[in-house]
């Protein structure tokens, strides 16, 4: 291949995840990215100051590695090209690029309107830590647009969504979302962790942040924490500044590499898994032992409207509801899993499959009550199985379901 590198719009998606960003190393040709792991860079004494505010970068980027590293700012310019953005700020972890983006935009006295239901340390970091600080906070059901409008109060700087989102699979029209975001001149920022930008690119419908957790599908091994944020310049270069510089949840650049290798394969995982999610999904549909699936993909999702408006893939996250008791069919699992990890996280190579009880998650994070509970029940009943599908062959996996379910 010659030097001579093709614009990004010539490319199509999956070609430009695996270019955006890299450039051959002008010294040695190497065409993997490199692991700098050095902390500093040598600089021209009298060209950097001393301060980190607006640090966008342009002057000294390589400076201390607080600020951005060479091996993180390749998986920036990669994470920015997957989105289509202009720029990405990467974090030590997904819940560092939500506290990145909460702690750069309010302050005391400011007003956050966040998704009633959304990854639970986002949802608790919100709904506990924020406060504390002055800032208000309402969980609102982001897929009622006008339940949004009324939330608005002239001290609402940001509102946070999640959508497809965790653990339930609702689904948020971003496009709806972000019109009324306009219209109260308020930023939308997006976890996008379970889409990816296979799936969804959020700004392409109006967003002004997304947020990513690497940790799950962008890395895609179950091998390092990290997370990002990716949008504009300027919004960027002051989440850079005060979370990044200032609060320190920089990515490390073991981390950085590990996940750009990952990122090589994201089109190719994503596909594969969301056509088995597919699979397993009618196969769970009719098992007698399951009283339901809620699956994006599915043309009996009650949003698939959205869907198809706003995700090119269905997704590799199912949720389902059994009519056997799900506390034995947890131990179960546990026990008859030959294949399947019963598990926490998600977005790995391998399925893992965990019970999400309504009870507990209610006591432990939501706290809902009243219509926001019944809300929750609609989609969720009395608890739900979380299932990431992995790259085994569907066959094994519906084996091992059998095991447990038959
Ligand atoms: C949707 C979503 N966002 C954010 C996070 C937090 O990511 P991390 O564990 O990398 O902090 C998770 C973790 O499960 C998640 O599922």
């Amino acid at each position: 291949m010659s030097d001579q590198k093709l614009p990004p719009d010539q490319m199509q998606p999956a070609t430009r995840a695996l270019d955006a960003g890299l450039a051959p190393d002008p010294v040695t040709g190497a065409i993997a990215p490199n692991l700098v792991a050095s902390v500093n860079n040598t600089f021209t004494p009298g060209t950097a100051g001393f301060s980190a505010e607006g640090a966008d970068l342009t002057e000294q980027p390589y400076l201390y590695a607080r600020w951005t590293n060479p091996t993180v700012r390749a998986l920036e310019e990669r994470l920015a090209g997957l989105e289509g953005a202009e720029d990405a700020l990467a974090t030590a972890t997904g819940v560092a690029a939500a506290a990145a983006v909460f702690l750069t935009f309010l302050n005391a006295g400011d007003h956050l309107i966040v998704s009633e239901v959304c990854y639970a340390g986002v949802y608790e970091l919100a709904t506990r830590i924020l406060p504390d600080l002055g800032i208000a906070v309402t969980p609102c059901d982001l897929t009622d647009p006008a339940a949004v409008r009324a939330a608005v109060r002239p001290t609402t700087r940001l509102i946070h969504a999640e959508t497809p989102c965790n653990p339930i699979l609702r689904l948020t029209d971003l496009a709806a979302l972000s019109a009324v975001a306009r219209e109260a001149g308020v930023l939308l920022s997006v976890d996008s962790t379970l889409a990816t930008p296979v799936i969804t690119r959020p700004l392409d419908h109006g967003v002004d942040l997304v947020i990513h957790s690497l940790t799950k599908f962008m890395n895609g091994h179950g091998d390092a924490l990290g997370g990002a944020v990716i949008g504009r310049k300027d919004l960027i270069s002051r989440i850079r500044s005060r979370a990044g510089v200032y609060l320190g949840a920089t990515l490390s650049a073991q981390n950085a590499w590990l996940i750009l290798r990952g990122l090589d394969t994201l089109y190719p995982r994503l596909r594969m898994a969301s056509q088995t999610a597919s699979e397993l999904t009618g196969w769970l549909a009719r098992h007698p032992a399951i009283a339901r699936v809620t699956w994006p993909g599915a043309d009996d999702h009650p949003q698939r409207e959205i869907a198809r408006r706003q995700m090119a893939l269905g997704g590799a996250m199912i949720a389902f509801q059994t009519r056997q008791d799900p506390a034995t069919l947890a131990a179960r699992m546990a026990d008859r899993f030959r294949i399947i990890h019963y598990a926490f996280s998600l977005g790995h190579q391998r399925s893992i499959c965990v019970h999400i009880g309504t009870d507990e998650i209610q006591r432990s994070t939501f706290r809902m009550e009243g219509a926001a509970l019944s809300r929750w029940k609609d989609w969720a009943g009395e608890g739900v199985f979380r299932l990431s599908v992995g790259l085994e062959d569907p066959a094994d996996l519906i084996a091992d379901l059998s095991r447990v379910l038959d």
